[in-house]
């Protein structure tokens, strides 16, 4: 494949970007009445709002010849059809067959996997629906009040995110916990509320050999025998979701209550395996099914509509005209809805830890920017915080703003005024930042407000907003679990069509790998009494000052 900056479209984009870097968004919305009807664009009830980005029908046009000069749609269908492009690991890349609802065969090596996928589905909703009738019980016969996740990374924020998103579809007979940290505060918090007789844990882990995930499993193993004291019981408290048959078994889970995926699922994409299991034991298996539909309606989105009118593929280009073409850094994720405060959480792993690399699918390093910092909080939190930065600090920070119609939540007589004042503060946020507000405008309104003279003139600088700053906003009718299957799938197709562009792999994950690697090193000198000298200074320096401290 040619290099990225090597395409006409990309010199083209270099060139466009000289031109409309001093281009005010308020005067194409002048000059444009329609602009907000032509860059803006709905897919069921998710609309795209890209009106407010400093693009014109030329930044697109140049953009879209840039994906299609990259062999994005060639791209898409090698991943669909389940070739191997994972090249570091030589694995396909298939969560899309998890939420293949249409059962289509998908192919790995030969083999379709969709009756496989099924089967998982069909041993998950029997689970789920014995534990959630009261039929599995633990122990002492008494039904599961508690389920507790262990895992980390991928096999812990989808869950996390899906759990708290979907809170209101759940059953208020399961509590749904989750464990990751290594720091053993994170366990015991949670154990301090429950009961061992009623707790059910799920050891959530792809490759059964996580430190962090298979510590915290074994130190809640023995919390449990500590009051069940036999270990036939631990059959009816811990179930696995993996895809590494014997560490199961070596764990002592019987491998019949063992949930299992493949290596051709990410970490990071495996919310619709079985590491989706506290997900359907919270909010039941036909709305884990719904979500699973929701991904696949995306899918078909992705994979058919023109690149003109798909959102995954606009999402993406929009960041790149940012990243690679004004040199941006980073990008918010501002979901105004309580229920998806941990989404920023969870696409920080899948987006950076997919297209955090340097490397170019052949070995040559990138020339220009890949992956930007991805960050974010709920509104209204965020804007007492953190958006005083995006109105007026010194950098473009690129923003999507997420907004339900609707609530879940009816709060008040006689009418619910919270989520029309969400809506409010979603929708003068995002005209803020693109408006701002001239040093005229600021001017009337301090003389409005009877200030004259010096007064005003000192003041007057600092009550001047330049605008201009992008965002997208996503609107849609209220976070089902069919919604948020659509919006995750959403951001993974624009981490898809980034890493194509970008020409890395944005499969694998050496990065953490590599702290993994280091970390077993200094674990067994921080068992000894001597002073350690065989890492770096600092290394050294910290060891053994942790060391004297700990004595
Ligand atoms: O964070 C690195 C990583 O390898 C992720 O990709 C993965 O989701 C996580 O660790 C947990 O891995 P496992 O599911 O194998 O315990």
């Amino acid at each position: 494949m040619a290099k990225l900056t090597t395409h006409p479209s990309w010199q083209a984009l270099c060139q466009h970007q000289i031109e409309m870097r001093d281009i005010q968004m308020r005067d194409l919305f002048k000059q444009d009445p329609k602009r907000f009807e032509t860059f803006s664009l709905i897919v069921d009830d998710i609309l795209l709002d890209y009106s407010k980005h400093r693009i014109t029908d030329e930044t697109l046009k140049h953009l879209f010849q840039l994906a299609r000069d990259s062999d994005i749609e060639q791209w898409r269908q090698r991943m669909f059809s389940g070739e191997k492009i994972n090249i570091t690991e030589h694995r396909a890349v298939l969560h899309t067959a998890l939420r293949n609802r249409s059962n289509t065969p998908v192919y790995v090596d030969g083999k379709d996997v969709m009756p496989d996928v099924n089967a998982v589905l069909t041993q998950m909703r029997g689970f789920t629906e014995q534990v959630r009738g009261g039929q599995w019980t633990g122990y002492t016969g008494k039904r599961i009040t508690d389920v507790v996740n262990i895992g980390i990374g991928g096999s812990d924020l989808g869950p996390v995110m899906a759990c708290d998103a979907l809170k209101p579809y759940a059953s208020p007979d399961l509590k749904a916990h989750f464990v990751s940290n290594i720091d053993g505060a994170h366990l015991m918090r949670v154990l301090e509320s429950c009961n061992p007789e009623t707790t059910l844990f799920i050891v959530a882990s792809k490759t059964f050999t996580t430190q962090e995930t298979m510590t915290n499993a074994h130190s809640a193993r023995r919390w449990f025998l500590n009051a069940a004291k036999q270990e036939q019981h631990v059959a009816k408290h811990f179930v696995a979701l993996s895809t590494n048959a014997t560490a199961v078994k070596a764990f002592g889970i019987d491998t019949n209550n063992m949930f299992a995926f493949w290596d051709w699922v990410g970490g990071r994409y495996s919310l619709w395996s079985a590491i989706g299991l506290s997900i359907a034991l919270y909010v039941g298996m036909d709305n884990f099914e719904q979500l699973l539909a929701g991904g696949h309606a995306m899918d078909q989105h992705f994979q058919t509509a023109p690149l003109e009118q798909n959102m995954p593929v606009i999402m993406a280009l929009l960041g790149i005209w940012y990243n690679n073409f004004f040199h941006v850094d980073t990008h918010a994720i501002l979901p105004y809805d309580q229920g998806m405060s941990r989404f920023a959480a969870y696409l920080q792993q899948a987006d950076m830890e997919s297209n955090g690399k340097f490397i170019c699918r052949d070995g040559t390093r990138v020339t220009y920017k890949t992956g930007p910092v991805i960050w974010g909080e709920a509104g209204t939190n965020g804007q007492h915080a953190f958006y005083q930065l995006i109105h007026q600090g010194t950098q473009i920070v690129p923003a999507d703003f997420l907004m339900p119609a609707n609530s879940h939540y009816q709060v008040g007589e006689p009418e619910d005024q919270h989520h029309k004042i969400l809506l409010a503060n979603f929708l003068a946020q995002t005209q803020a930042l693109m408006l701002g507000k001239t040093r005229d405008e600021a001017r009337a309104e301090l003389e409005k407000q009877g200030l004259s003279g010096e007064a005003l003139e000192s003041l007057l600088p600092h009550k001047v907003f330049e605008g201009n700053r992008p965002t997208t906003s996503i609107v849609f009718k209220q976070l089902t679990p069919y919604t948020l299957g659509k919006l995750i799938a959403l951001y993974e197709h624009k981490i898809f069509v980034q890493g194509i562009l970008w020409d890395i792999n944005s499969y694998d994950q050496w990065g953490v790998e590599y702290g993994k690697q280091i970390a077993s090193q200094i674990l067994p000198q921080l068992n000894t009494p001597e002073a350690v000298h065989s890492f770096d200074g600092s290394t050294n320096g910290l060891i053994n000052y942790a060391k004297k401290l700990s004595q």
